[in-house]
């Protein structure tokens, strides 16, 4: 009797085969679930490597917590060339996230936007970041959609009613496409948008009024852009909002003193428009970060603009800005850029005191006057110190010396005199050192070749004597 005809090896076979397809015993997804799901892996082959007999069990496949039902699926980061998978997925009537980011797919099959239409729960469509191009499809049903990201394809034309029946939809992304005309206002019957992304597009026109409708609104992107005319008085409105970035289009006229109102605005930015007028008094109040650089912006810097608590960010640079700079600053303030303006006066001698998280202080290419106040030595966290092309005159304050982060002090092109701090050579991590253009006297200090990481040393223009260390010049 062979050995092969044993019965206890048969045993041990069959108890092999039922423990080797136990999984499939086990699994609890329904039976038409398991065929659809087997159905899109089978389209999927060889791009996706799903295998096993548990979809929830496979990669990027998610389902509920009893495991009866698929919920999620992302296809996220695989290349796939072609959408043809995508009328597959709708079969799983219960999905609620659909993720199929970064991929080549150059279009949506109409099967897909009938089909998936239909399915009650579905909440999250992502195709961001896929080769997209056309116009944007016209979405019917999808009742549950609450996230659209189609941002970072090559979508163009007009958009009209196309997303309007989207009655659930709260978050909307089409960051960098080429979409174009008007701003589109028809964002979903039930108006409860709260997330709108649609910077780096090539919309023009007005910022619309019919957007002030939508009060839910927390997040409005309308970066790069071509928009123009000024921003609706009445954007106050939306009481809601907590991040307004309107940079870089060509929008004119004043600030409107509404945006003071809204108690949750935490970030506004304007940069890189035609802003003209004045600066509204108090629009820093609720603020951490505001940037009005590279406009027209013109009359003194409101006395209280820097001073609420909450402030980190703030730049003015780059308008036609007057005046004194503010006596009082946020010991929160993390950057300060007001350069290329036309502010004047001292730089007041308490007000960086204990602003300790400042990191770059940038009021360079003003008509500042009077001295480099020594206080200035307690910002210990500054990193760049950029008071260029000023009219700052007396001596460097040997202070500076406690800056032990700065990587750039710039302060070519003003009065200064008197030697130069032996200090200077304490700063270990700095890069550039630029005191052109003034008028230093004395030796050069031998400290300077402490300087380790120094890359660029700019002296010339000064009435300095000596030599320059010898391990800078190797
Ligand atoms: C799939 O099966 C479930 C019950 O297990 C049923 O409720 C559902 O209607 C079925 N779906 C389809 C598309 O047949
Ligand atoms: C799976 O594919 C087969 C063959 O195309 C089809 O007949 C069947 O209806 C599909 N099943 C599901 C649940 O989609
Ligand atoms: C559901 O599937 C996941 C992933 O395969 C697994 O970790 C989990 O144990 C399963 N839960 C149930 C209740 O079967
Ligand atoms: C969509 O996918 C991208 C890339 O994977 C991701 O960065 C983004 O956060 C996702 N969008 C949403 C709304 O989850
Ligand atoms: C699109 O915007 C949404 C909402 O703010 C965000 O969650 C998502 O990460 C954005 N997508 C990408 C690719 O950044
Ligand atoms: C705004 O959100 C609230 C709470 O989520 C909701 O009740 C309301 O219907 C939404 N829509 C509008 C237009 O306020
Ligand atoms: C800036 O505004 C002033 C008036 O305040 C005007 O004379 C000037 O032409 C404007 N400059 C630019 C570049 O628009
Ligand atoms: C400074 O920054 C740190 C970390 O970013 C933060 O925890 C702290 O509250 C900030 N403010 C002050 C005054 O240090
Ligand atoms: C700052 O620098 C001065 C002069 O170099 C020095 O006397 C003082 O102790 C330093 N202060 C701190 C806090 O390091
Ligand atoms: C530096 O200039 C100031 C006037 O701005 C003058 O009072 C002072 O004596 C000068 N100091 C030196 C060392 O030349
Ligand atoms: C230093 O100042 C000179 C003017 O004297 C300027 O030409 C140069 O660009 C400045 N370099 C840096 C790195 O700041
Ligand atoms: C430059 O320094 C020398 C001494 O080193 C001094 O005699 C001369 O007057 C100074 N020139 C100017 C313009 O300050």
């Amino acid at each position: 009797m062979s050995r092969y005809d044993n019965p206890s090896t048969s045993f041990l076979a069959v108890v092999l085969f039922l423990f080797c397809f136990c999984p499939m015993v086990l699994s609890l997804l329904p039976q038409n679930q398991t065929e659809a799901m087997n159905n899109l892996s089978k389209n999927l082959t060889p791009t996706i490597p799903w295998s096993g007999s548990d979809p929830c069990a496979w990669k990027g496949v998610s389902c509920d917590p009893a495991n009866s039902s698929v919920l999620g699926i992302s296809l996220s980061g695989f290349s796939l060339p072609s959408s043809d998978f995508l009328p597959l997925v709708c079969k799983i009537e219960t999905l609620e996230h659909l993720d199929v980011s970064k991929n080549r797919l150059s279009s949506i099959p109409d099967g897909f936007i009938t089909e998936c239409g239909k399915i009650k729960g579905l909440k999250l469509l992502n195709f961001s970041v896929n080769k997209l191009e056309g116009v944007l499809p016209t979405f019917h049903g999808f009742e549950a959609l609450e996230s659209l990201d189609m941002s970072f394809n090559v979508m163009g034309g007009n958009i009209g009613l196309e997303i309007d029946g989207l009655v659930s939809l709260k978050s909307l992304n089409l960051t960098f496409n080429g979409f174009s005309g008007s701003l589109p206002t028809k964002l979903g019957k039930s108006m409860v948008l709260e997330h709108l992304l649609l910077s780096d597009n090539s919309f023009d026109g007005k910022i619309p009024d019919e957007l002030l409708s939508y009060e839910n609104l927390t997040w409005i992107d309308l970066k790069n852009n071509k928009l123009s005319q000024s921003i609706p008085i009445n954007i106050g409105k939306l009481s809601k909002l907590e991040t307004l970035i309107l940079s870089t289009n060509n929008l004119a006229g004043e600030i409107p003193t509404s945006l003071v109102d809204i108690t949750k605005l935490s970030r506004f930015a304007a940069s890189e428009n035609r802003f003209t007028g004045s600066i509204p008094s108090g629009i820093t109040k609720y603020l951490t970060s505001l940037d009005l650089s590279y406009n027209n912006l013109s009359g003194a810097i409101p006395e209280d603009l820097l001073s609420p608590p909450q402030l980190q960010v703030v730049d003015l640079s780059n308008n036609a800005l007057n005046g004194p700079l503010p006596r009082k600053v946020s010991p929160n303030l993390f950057r300060l850029r007001l350069g290329s303006n036309q502010l004047n006066g001292n730089i007041p001698s308490d007000a960086f005191v204990g602003v300790h998280n400042l990191t770059y202080l940038e009021l360079d290419n003003n008509i500042l006057t009077g001295s480099i106040p020594a206080e200035l030595g307690s910002c210990r966290s500054l990193a760049l110190l950029n008071l260029a092309q000023n009219q700052l005159s007396g001596g460097l304050p040997q202070q500076l010396g406690n800056l032990t982060k700065l990587q750039g002090l710039q302060l070519q092109f003003n009065n200064l005199n008197g030697t130069i701090p032996t200090q200077i050579g304490q700063l270990p991590k700095l890069l550039t050192l630029n005191l052109s253009r003034n008028s230093l006297g004395g030796s050069i200090p031998s400290e300077i070749a402490n300087l380790g990481e120094l890359n660029f040393l700019y002296l010339q223009g000064n009435n300095l004597s000596g030599s320059i260390p010898y391990p800078l010049l190797t």
